[in-house]
Protein backbone atom coordinates (compact mmCIF):
# COMPACT_ATOMS: atom_id res chain seq x y z
CA UNK A 1 0.00 0.00 0.00
CA UNK A 2 1.67 2.95 -0.90
CA UNK A 3 1.67 6.66 0.97
CA UNK A 4 -1.48 7.92 -0.46
CA UNK A 5 -3.73 4.99 -0.26
CA UNK A 6 -3.22 4.79 3.14
CA UNK A 7 -3.86 8.13 4.63
CA UNK A 8 -7.61 8.62 4.82
CA UNK A 9 -7.90 12.01 4.42
CA UNK A 10 -5.90 11.62 1.03
CA UNK A 11 -8.70 9.02 -0.26
CA UNK A 12 -11.46 11.14 0.66
CA UNK A 13 -9.57 14.49 -1.31
CA UNK A 14 -9.43 12.12 -3.78
CA UNK A 15 -12.97 10.89 -4.00
CA UNK A 16 -13.93 14.50 -3.63
CA UNK A 17 -12.35 15.79 -6.11
CA UNK A 18 -13.55 13.27 -8.35
CA UNK A 19 -17.06 14.05 -7.37
CA UNK A 20 -16.60 17.82 -7.98
CA UNK A 21 -14.87 16.68 -11.38
CA UNK A 22 -18.14 14.35 -12.13
CA UNK A 23 -20.35 16.95 -11.48
CA UNK A 24 -18.30 19.94 -13.84
CA UNK A 25 -18.38 17.27 -16.59
CA UNK A 26 -22.12 16.56 -15.99
CA UNK A 27 -22.98 20.26 -15.61
CA UNK A 28 -20.50 21.56 -18.41
CA UNK A 29 -22.29 18.46 -20.71
CA UNK A 30 -25.84 19.62 -19.71
CA UNK A 31 -24.91 23.01 -20.85
CA UNK A 32 -23.52 22.06 -24.38
CA UNK A 33 -26.81 19.72 -24.83
CA UNK A 34 -28.99 22.58 -24.16
CA UNK A 35 -26.71 25.36 -26.06
CA UNK A 36 -27.43 22.55 -28.96
CA UNK A 37 -31.09 22.48 -28.27
CA UNK A 38 -30.90 26.27 -28.35
CA UNK A 39 -29.20 26.27 -31.25
CA UNK A 40 -31.77 24.25 -33.74
CA UNK A 41 -35.08 26.02 -33.04
CA UNK A 42 -37.19 26.49 -35.66
CA UNK A 43 -37.48 29.84 -34.66
CA UNK A 44 -33.70 31.02 -35.31
CA UNK A 45 -33.96 33.13 -38.55
CA UNK A 46 -30.34 32.72 -38.85
CA UNK A 47 -28.30 35.24 -40.83
CA UNK A 48 -28.64 37.30 -43.23
CA UNK A 49 -28.17 37.03 -46.96
CA UNK A 50 -25.66 39.70 -47.86
CA UNK A 51 -27.41 42.54 -50.11
CA UNK A 52 -26.93 42.77 -53.66
CA UNK A 53 -24.22 44.87 -54.99
CA UNK A 54 -24.94 45.07 -58.25
CA UNK A 55 -22.08 43.38 -59.52
CA UNK A 56 -22.41 40.63 -62.37
CA UNK A 57 -20.03 37.83 -62.98
CA UNK A 58 -19.70 35.75 -66.21
CA UNK A 59 -18.13 32.32 -66.90
CA UNK A 60 -17.48 31.10 -70.18
CA UNK A 61 -18.84 27.57 -70.15
CA UNK A 62 -16.30 26.29 -72.16
CA UNK A 63 -13.53 26.73 -69.60
CA UNK A 64 -15.83 25.35 -66.65
CA UNK A 65 -15.25 21.64 -67.46
CA UNK A 66 -17.28 20.76 -64.30
CA UNK A 67 -20.18 22.31 -65.77
CA UNK A 68 -20.34 20.75 -69.00
CA UNK A 69 -23.38 18.04 -68.03
CA UNK A 70 -26.34 18.06 -66.18
CA UNK A 71 -25.98 17.82 -62.66
CA UNK A 72 -22.42 19.26 -62.32
CA UNK A 73 -21.62 22.10 -60.05
CA UNK A 74 -18.48 24.19 -59.32
CA UNK A 75 -18.19 26.04 -55.97
CA UNK A 76 -16.12 29.30 -55.37
CA UNK A 77 -15.99 32.67 -54.19
CA UNK A 78 -16.01 35.54 -56.43
CA UNK A 79 -14.52 38.42 -54.12
CA UNK A 80 -15.52 40.55 -51.48
CA UNK A 81 -18.46 42.05 -53.87
CA UNK A 82 -19.91 38.79 -54.46
CA UNK A 83 -21.97 37.36 -52.06
CA UNK A 84 -19.43 39.25 -49.30
CA UNK A 85 -16.80 37.03 -50.73
CA UNK A 86 -18.47 33.66 -49.32
CA UNK A 87 -18.51 30.60 -51.56
CA UNK A 88 -21.21 30.04 -53.93
CA UNK A 89 -22.64 26.61 -55.88
CA UNK A 90 -23.56 27.12 -59.26
CA UNK A 91 -25.01 23.88 -60.71
CA UNK A 92 -26.24 22.97 -64.33
CA UNK A 93 -30.04 21.59 -64.33
CA UNK A 94 -30.47 21.61 -68.46
CA UNK A 95 -28.10 21.43 -71.53
CA UNK A 96 -29.53 24.68 -73.08
CA UNK A 97 -31.73 27.40 -72.35
CA UNK A 98 -31.58 30.58 -70.71
CA UNK A 99 -32.58 29.22 -66.96
CA UNK A 100 -29.78 26.04 -67.37
CA UNK A 101 -28.03 27.04 -64.55
CA UNK A 102 -28.89 27.71 -61.04
CA UNK A 103 -26.69 29.74 -58.21
CA UNK A 104 -26.93 29.57 -54.31
CA UNK A 105 -24.89 31.02 -51.62
CA UNK A 106 -23.46 27.78 -49.13
CA UNK A 107 -24.07 29.82 -46.32
CA UNK A 108 -27.02 27.90 -44.40
CA UNK A 109 -29.81 29.99 -43.17
CA UNK A 110 -30.18 28.67 -39.80
CA UNK A 111 -26.96 29.67 -38.35
CA UNK A 112 -24.02 30.19 -40.53
CA UNK A 113 -22.54 27.33 -41.47
CA UNK A 114 -21.35 26.72 -44.73
CA UNK A 115 -23.17 23.65 -46.16
CA UNK A 116 -21.83 20.35 -47.84
CA UNK A 117 -21.57 20.08 -51.90
CA UNK A 118 -24.61 18.55 -53.16
CA UNK A 119 -24.44 15.32 -53.61
CA UNK A 120 -27.37 12.36 -54.18
CA UNK A 121 -30.19 15.63 -54.67
CA UNK A 122 -29.50 17.51 -52.05
CA UNK A 123 -27.28 19.65 -49.88
CA UNK A 124 -27.13 19.29 -46.35
CA UNK A 125 -25.84 21.06 -43.36
CA UNK A 126 -22.70 19.83 -41.10
CA UNK A 127 -23.62 21.47 -38.34
CA UNK A 128 -27.32 20.74 -36.80
CA UNK A 129 -28.64 18.93 -40.29
CA UNK A 130 -30.96 20.99 -42.39
CA UNK A 131 -30.89 19.84 -45.66
CA UNK A 132 -31.17 21.93 -48.61
CA UNK A 133 -32.57 20.38 -52.22
CA UNK A 134 -30.32 20.30 -55.27
CA UNK A 135 -32.37 19.29 -58.24
CA UNK A 136 -33.95 21.49 -60.74
CA UNK A 137 -37.64 21.48 -58.79
CA UNK A 138 -35.96 22.70 -55.41
CA UNK A 139 -32.71 23.58 -55.51
CA UNK A 140 -31.99 25.64 -52.39
CA UNK A 141 -35.34 25.31 -50.71
CA UNK A 142 -35.37 24.50 -47.19
CA UNK A 143 -36.63 20.71 -46.89
CA UNK A 144 -35.85 19.73 -43.22
CA UNK A 145 -33.62 20.78 -40.32
CA UNK A 146 -34.10 24.06 -38.45
CA UNK A 147 -33.40 25.76 -41.74
CA UNK A 148 -35.64 28.68 -41.23
CA UNK A 149 -35.56 29.94 -45.15
CA UNK A 150 -34.00 28.71 -48.36
CA UNK A 151 -30.31 29.01 -49.25
CA UNK A 152 -30.21 32.66 -50.85
CA UNK A 153 -30.14 32.15 -54.84
CA UNK A 154 -28.94 34.61 -57.07
CA UNK A 155 -29.91 35.50 -60.19
CA UNK A 156 -28.47 33.20 -63.28
CA UNK A 157 -28.56 33.18 -66.75
CA UNK A 158 -26.76 31.51 -69.65
CA UNK A 159 -26.50 32.52 -73.40
CA UNK A 160 -25.73 29.48 -74.90
CA UNK A 161 -21.91 30.51 -74.33
CA UNK A 162 -21.40 32.62 -71.16
CA UNK A 163 -23.62 32.56 -67.86
CA UNK A 164 -24.08 35.43 -66.20
CA UNK A 165 -24.37 35.48 -62.28
CA UNK A 166 -26.25 38.89 -60.56
CA UNK A 167 -24.67 39.50 -57.25
S1 LIG B 1 -26.11 26.12 -39.29
FE1 LIG B 1 -27.56 24.90 -38.19
S2 LIG B 1 -28.35 23.56 -39.68
FE2 LIG B 1 -26.94 24.77 -40.78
Amino acid sequence: MDSFESNPLSQFSRRSSIKVFTFGVTTAGSGIFLATLQGCSKNDNGPTAPSLTGQKITLTLTSESALQNVGGFIRRSFGSNANGGKEVIVMRFAQSGQDSFETASVTCTHQGCAVNNPSNGTINCPCHGSVFGAQSSNFAKNLSGPAPSPLPTLTTTFDGTTITIAF
